[in-house]
């Protein structure tokens, strides 16, 4: 910098150009969008919430010409960590990746509390398929018990009925970003002896105690699909407190080997020599047997890409804002059907919860003079869209029915909610205009249903 005159490169100027065309090409797009008209425009129950920064730092990472895994993931795991305040997160392409990988670390023989297949793990009936697969995937034993009809999640009281000799672990969904009892719950894991994973994936920024989900338990799992808190268009991440655990996760997200640095120096600079390839020592290798190639897990290619996590940086700094936003859309809505309680069982949070809600589930009564459909099909036909609640109990979807699994006690309340439950949207993207037009639509529909 001379006289107050910042100097900059040729491909920084010519960067620079590009910004200009992309932000006057946001402002065109922003300034033409249609105006929300009643009835005509979609009322997503989620979607991605991003501007010109996301594009210009998407593009940014791309000019940078390392697409793969470098600079942009590193810096995202260490902000997202900071976050959290949890000791380290591992990047991977998708929220069902972060399961899979958490679940296979587990596993591992590198992990010292390692499970083994026939092991029991405790999960709730109501469940995201791919928080349920990885325990099948892993030869493990799913323990399924009922869930609470306004919770949606598991009752820590339960979990008693369902220990035996053979359980080892606990993989507990906060569904739909609302927490368990995680005092409870580690109580009961420590006392039993068993590792627990949290699927946070609808949960970044929801916090029990005063602690953020995915930050208790041995691994947590987050999600940045477009439905989630935050997106990168699709990816994922672990978290973890455990110093064991991270080099494993890193291994089996990058195909089982034994390089684990969040970051490759070689992979940065081709100059690079890194003083531990050719020093690996094995009982089973030939003694220069380059580390790159030897694999110590077996793995899974689950890698993001760079411009993910350039993406994800920018979205961080949204993201306190985007929480406080469903959290309000949350509240209108919640005080609205509180109006109709009679015929909607509505959704509740254990004390000391903070949920950062992904959505607002309503359960019809069983004495409602409706049904589910009747509501589904009215708000889907004045373009309000609705989703069910995952795949309900999952022992009742096709993919499931030869799956051995042990379930404890009656899945009532499961079966209720795979039959009688819904949810809508309170993602950021909701204005007042669409809140009131969800609520006119609900009462016309009440008024003509009861
Ligand atoms: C509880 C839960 N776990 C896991 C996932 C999978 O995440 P992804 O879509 O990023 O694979 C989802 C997806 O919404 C989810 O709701």
């Amino acid at each position: 910098m001379e006289n107050g005159t910042v100097h900059l490169s040729a491909d920084e100027v010519l960067k620079q150009k590009i910004w200009d065309d992309i932000r006057e090409y946001w402002k065109y797009y922003r300034d033409t969008k249609e105006n929300f008209t009643e009835g005509r425009t979609k009322v997503q129950y989620a979607g991605a919430e991003y501007d010109e920064k996301e594009i210009i730092a998407m593009l940014n990472a791309i000019l940078d010409g390392w697409f793969g895994v470098g600079k942009f993931c590193r810096r995202f795991e260490n902000q997202f960590s900071r976050f959290l305040g949890a000791h380290e997160s591992i990047l991977v392409n998708s929220g069902s990746s972060a399961n899979l990988i958490a679940v296979s670390a587990l596993m591992s023989d590198q992990f010292q509390g390692q499970l083994s297949r026939g092991d029991e793990v405790i999960s709730p009936a109501v469940t995201f398929p791919t928080t349920f697969n990885p325990l099948i995937q892993n030869g493990l034993t799913p323990v399924l018990l009922d869930v609470n009809a306004h919770t949606y999640n598991l009752n820590a009281d339960d979990l008693e009925k369902a220990v035996s000799p053979r359980t080892r672990g606990i993989m507990i969904p906060h569904t739909l970003g609302n927490p368990n009892e995680m005092d409870a719950i580690m109580d009961f894991a420590e006392e039993h002896d068993l590792v627990v994973v949290e699927d946070s994936c609808d949960a970044l920024g929801s916090k029990y105690q005063g602690k953020y989900l995915g930050t208790f338990g041995d691994v947590g799992t987050f999600s940045f699909y477009v439905a989630h808190q935050m997106t990168l268009g699709e990816g994922g991440a672990v978290v973890t407190g455990d110093p064991e655990i991270e080099p494993i996760l890193r291994s089996i997200r990058d195909w089982g080997r034994a390089c684990v640095c969040p970051v490759c120096k070689v992979s940065l600079n081709p100059d690079y020599q890194c003083p531990l390839r050719f020093q690996f020592e094995t009982d089973t290798l030939p003694d220069d047997y380059d580390k790159r190639y030897v694999y110590l897990n077996v793995g899974y290619n689950l890698k993001p890409v760079e411009f993910q996590a350039a993406m994800g940086l920018e979205q961080l700094k949204k993201l306190p804002g985007f929480i406080a936003a469903r959290k309000n859309n949350f509240a209108q809505l919640l005080d609205f059907f509180e109006g109709y309680s009679d015929y909607f069982m509505l959704p509740e949070a254990l004390p000391g919860s903070d949920p950062a809600w992904f959505s607002f589930a309503l359960t019809v009564k069983d004495n409602a003079p409706f049904t589910r459909k009747d509501i589904v099909m009215w708000l889907e036909q004045h373009n309000i869209e609705t989703r069910l609640l995952f795949a309900g109990n999952i022992i009742r979807q096709p993919a499931y029915k030869h799956v051995h699994c042990r379930v404890v006690g009656e899945l009532e309340n499961s079966d209720r909610i795979m039959k009688n439950t819904f949810f809508i949207g309170v993602y950021p993207g909701l204005t007042e205009d669409h809140l009131t037009y969800i609520m006119d639509t609900v009462s016309a529909f009440m008024h003509k249903a009861t």
